[in-house]
C-alpha cells in the first residue's frame, strides 16, 4: 500500500468553476497536496497520458476532451491514498456514483467526469512523474 495518488481536475470542472469546491473536498478528506499546477494538455500529451486506453473506442473523444481546456494536476498524500481517493471521487460514471462523492456532485457524464484518480500505486507514481519533476514535489 502506497500513500500517494495522482489526480486531475478535468476541463469540464475547471470551466464550470469547481476547482475550489473540489480542492475543499479533497483537503477535508485528509489529503495533503504534495504538488499542484494548472496547465493545458495538447492532443499529443493527452494521448500519451491515456496511452493505456488507446485501443478503447472512446480514446479519441477522451483525448479531445482532455485537451479542450485547462486542467489542475496534483499529487496527493494520505494513508491508503489510492482506495480512499477512489471512494471520495465515486464511480467513473457519475450516474453510478454514490451521494456526496465528487463525481456525483460535479460530473456530467462518463466522459466528462470532473476528476481523474490513479487506479494503482504504480500508476500513481508514473502519472505524477508525467506532470511533475522532483523539484516540484514537496
Ligand atoms: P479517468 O479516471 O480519467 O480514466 C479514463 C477515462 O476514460 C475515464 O476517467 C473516463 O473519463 C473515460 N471513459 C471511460 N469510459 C468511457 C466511456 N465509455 N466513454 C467515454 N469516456 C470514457
Amino acid at each position: 500500500m502506497s500513500n500517494i495518488t495522482f489526480t486531475m481536475i478535468k476541463p469540464d470542472a475547471v470551466k464550470a468553476g469547481h476547482i475550489g469546491g473540489i480542492l475543499d473536498k479533497i483537503c477535508a478528506a485528509g489529503f495533503r497536496i504534495k504538488a499542484m499546477k494548472m496547465t493545458k494538455l495538447s492532443m499529443e500529451t493527452a494521448g500519451k497520458f491515456y496511452e493505456v486506453h488507446s485501443a478503447r473506442p472512446f480514446y479519441g473523444e477522451l483525448c479531445e476532451f482532455m485537451s479542450s481546456g485547462h486542467i489542475v494536476a496534483a499529487i496527493l498524500e494520505k494513508d491508503n491514498a489510492i482506495a480512499d481517493f477512489r471512494t471520495l471521487i465515486g464511480a467513473t460514471n457519475p450516474a453510478e456514483a454514490a451521494e456526496g462523492t465528487i463525481r456525483k456532485m460535479y460530473a456530467t457524464s462518463i466522459g466528462e467526469n470532473a476528476v481523474h484518480g490513479s487506479d494503482s500505486d504504480d500508476n500513481a507514481i508514473i502519472e505524477g512523474n508525467f506532470f511533475f519533476s522532483g523539484l516540484e514535489k514537496f
